[in-house]
């Protein structure tokens, strides 16, 4: 597993924690905040946003992406996802295929409450051998019929 430096893990889990702080959950109450880490070592932050047509919310790692892909960060190094704990928080299986899109099997994935860092793994862990952006690289394999 890849070191993050302390600095960095620090950074995620204070922009973790208070992207929590803005999540709209007024159906579950569960709030949750992430934090992506991209290649330039900037971090981008996101909350869950739940909706009356529950369906149609989404989860705190999406928000995060879009905010990394918006300020122009091509790749994520490390998420950092934080619930109200007790128990360990962990991404829902979208978003671990979300994720998927902008790191490798290293990507680390953090968890955490407000009590701190619960849990580490990585992307290859929590979602072993995965479709990825490898697999569309050729234009002619997409177009080739089977
Ligand atoms: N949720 C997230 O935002 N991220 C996760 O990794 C797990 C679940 C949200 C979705 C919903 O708003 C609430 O938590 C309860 O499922």
């Amino acid at each position: 597993m890849q070191e993050l430096a302390p600095e960095d893990l620090q950074r995620l889990l204070t922009a973790s924690l208070a992207a929590r702080g803005h999540a709209h959950v007024p159906y579950s109450h569960y709030a949750v905040g992430a934090a992506v880490l991209d290649e330039h070592g900037t971090v981008h932050s996101g909350c869950n946003i739940e909706n009356a047509a529950y369906p149609q919310g989404w989860c705190a790692e999406t928000t995060a992406i879009g905010a990394m892909v918006m300020a122009g960060g091509k790749r994520a190094k490390a998420v950092l996802v934080s619930g109200p704990g007790p128990d360990t928080i962990t991404p829902c299986g979208g978003c671990r295929q979300k994720l998927r899109e902008f790191g490798d099997d290293n990507l680390l994935v953090i968890a955490a409450d407000p009590s701190g860092i619960k849990q580490t793994w990585t992307l290859g862990q929590l979602l072993p051998a995965s479709f990825g952006p490898d697999h569309l690289k050729t234009t002619d394999q997409n177009t080739r019929k089977p």
